[in-house]
């Protein structure tokens, strides 16, 4: 990370089950920052699931909120922000979160991932016939995106807690380094 940044909020990039809620949650409060989920907000500006967004109104619709929310970020401050799984797979978005926060990817590997997910269905992009299948397609075709992150951190062997302690640290170096 070079040059004069604002680091306001930190954002949670990564992949669906990295942890991306349940870290931001946990890093929110030992930072006193507010915790905001870019797909709770959807779907109460929505008034329906994400699964409804993508079985009634399709994909480019979900992304269009999210390219909404996004902007909207902007005006954020003192904020953890825990990103749907594809919304940095688009450069503006990306970009744009890069404005304003700390953004920080977790990553686990395709197995760990697929482990995590399973048995939850609220996902519409793996309710497929190949879920893994689908995990490790959309993972590599994701991964660019998600190596452009301030941070890396792999979630595969430690706990919330560890991956939110580690992800605190790494804001607070990164503040004052900008500072
Ligand atoms: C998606 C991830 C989901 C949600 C939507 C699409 C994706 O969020 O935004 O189902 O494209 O990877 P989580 O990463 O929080 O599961």
């Amino acid at each position: 990370m070079t040059g004069t940044r604002s680091l306001h909020n930190l954002a949670l990039i990564g992949f669906m089950g990295t942890g991306k809620s349940c870290v931001g949650r946990v890093a929110a409060d030992v930072l006193h920052f507010t915790f905001l989920d870019t797909d709770h907000v959807i779907e109460a500006r929505a008034g329906k699931s994400i699964s409804d967004i993508f079985a009634q109104d399709g994909e480019p619709a979900f992304r269009q909120w999210e390219r909404r929310v996004v902007e909207e970020l902007t005006r954020r401050k003192r904020t953890v922000i825990a990103t749907g799984g594809g919304l940095p797979a688009d450069e503006t978005n990306l970009a744009s979160l890069k404005t304003h926060a700390l953004v920080i990817c977790l990553w686990a590997s395709p197995e760990t991932i697929w482990e995590r997910v399973q048995g939850h269905n609220h996902r519409p992009l793996l309710n497929e016939a190949d879920p893994p299948g689908k995990i490790r397609e959309l993972l590599a075709a994701r991964e660019p995106f998600y190596r452009q992150a301030d941070v890396l951190v792999n979630t595969g062997m430690r706990s919330v807690r560890e991956v939110a302690q580690h992800v605190v640290h790494q804001f607070h170096m990164a503040q004052t380094a900008h500072r």
